[in-house]
């Protein structure tokens, strides 16, 4: 079997790996290929050992993650410190679970928090978190929040598990101040035993104009896609599902192109059937063929490289440089989320109190 190296030459060779801009040298290009071998996190110093499924990387200085035991973090030098900028919780929701976070500067954030009826609750900071507003909390018994999405810093969703028989939505178009539940009429019928998972904020994400919600619950997980977040549509993933597997996370790069992961979240080490790739805007998904090496909880497209993405779950890191068709492992430790901003910055969270950074020198 070639080496990861000969395989990245193979992939330049072949032109599946694009140059961050047309102006950029072929030389860095190829430098990129021969990082790509050695690739692996530097973890930060949070300080904690909560689990952060919530990450919002905002430029390579500026970093919010949320996790469990209503632990909020945030970093303005790049990681090398952080702060504890939460809400300041009554006793009782002392245990309370943020699952998701979006942030937009070092002063502003939303953040969700998920569980049974009112524990499915968003916040908003505009002050670096020295205040928070609690601007929504579930009143519906049967609802449960998982992810929320940001189109703009006005625009977003937030999807809970089925209610009634159809994806519960509530939408925001001021940052998160106020929340309006989606009318259902336009929702796809979910299927029994069908829902989301809030392991890494990313079972609903937008690009290019569309949104799409990842599901699990049964088998196979299914991606549904919408234009305007009203009217959906739904295709089968390939991803297999089950009672505790399916799509944890779906990415588009652009209008057409996705790619998806999960996987069974109790086999952490199942490595088959557990990634797709999409070229038409999520109608049809086709199954990798070389598959991430366990169950993954996040992916992120690194932007300014075409065709390169990150999945990361429990048992480790794996990187595809031909858009979600083939995956390579390349670290061991654990995460739930990741994010790239651009090729010099990604960012990665997980148990543990576990964030790290990770960046493609492309000069
Ligand atoms: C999706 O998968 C289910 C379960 O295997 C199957 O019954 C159904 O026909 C599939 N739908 C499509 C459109 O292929
Ligand atoms: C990850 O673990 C596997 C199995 O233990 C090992 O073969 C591989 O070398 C490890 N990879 C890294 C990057 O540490």
């Amino acid at each position: 079997m070639a080496s990861f190296h000969q395989l990245a030459k193979a992939l330049l060779a072949a032109g599946f790996l694009a140059a961050p801009s047309a102006s950029a040298p072929v030389e860095a290009v190829e430098g990129l290929a021969s990082q790509v071998a050695g690739l692996s996190w530097t973890l930060t110093p949070t300080g904690t050992r909560a689990q952060f499924r919530g990450l919002a990387p905002v430029s390579d200085q500026i970093a919010w993650v949320a996790g469990s035991q209503g632990t909020v973090l945030r970093t303005t030098d790049g990681g090398a410190t952080w702060q504890s900028v939460g809400p300041e919780l009554s006793e009782e929701d002392q245990t309370l679970e943020f699952r998701d976070i979006q942030a937009w500067s070092t002063t502003e954030a939303v953040i969700l928090s998920i569980g049974e009826g009112t524990d499915s609750r968003v916040y908003t900071t505009s002050d670096g978190g020295e205040s928070w507003t609690q601007t929504f909390a579930n009143q519906e018994p049967t609802a449960f929040y998982n992810c929320i999405a940001f189109e703009t810093p006005e625009h977003g969703f937030a999807v809970s598990d089925p209610v009634d028989g159809h994806f519960r939505l509530i939408e925001t178009n001021d940052g998160g101040d106020t929340w309006e539940i989606v009318d259902p009429s336009g929702m796809v019928d979910a299927l029994p035993g069908e829902f989301g998972f809030a392991a890494s904020g990313t079972c609903i994400s937008t690009a290019g104009g569309r949104w799409y919600l990842a599901s699990g619950g049964i088998d196979p997980g299914r991606i549904f896609r919408s234009s305007d977040g009203l009217n959906w549509d739904v295709s089968n993933s390939s991803i297999a599902g089950g009672p505790a597997g399916g799509v944890f996370s779906v990415q588009f790069r652009d209008a057409k192109r996705g790619l998806a992961v999960g996987g069974d979240f109790t086999v952490p080490t199942g490595g088959l059937n557990n990634a797709a790739w999409s070229t038409d805007a999520g109608v049809t998904w086709v199954a990798a063929e070389k598959f991430p090496g366990g169950y993954r909880s996040g992916a992120s497209w690194v932007p300014g490289l075409c065709h390169v993405a990150l999945a990361v779950g429990p048992t480790g890191s794996d990187i595809t440089l031909d858009g979600g068709k083939t995956w390579h492992g390349f670290d061991n430790g654990t995460f739930d989320s990741v994010e790239c901003l651009d090729a010099s910055s990604c960012w990665a969270s997980g148990a543990g109190g576990r964030v790290g950074r990770l960046g493609f020198n492309l000069l």
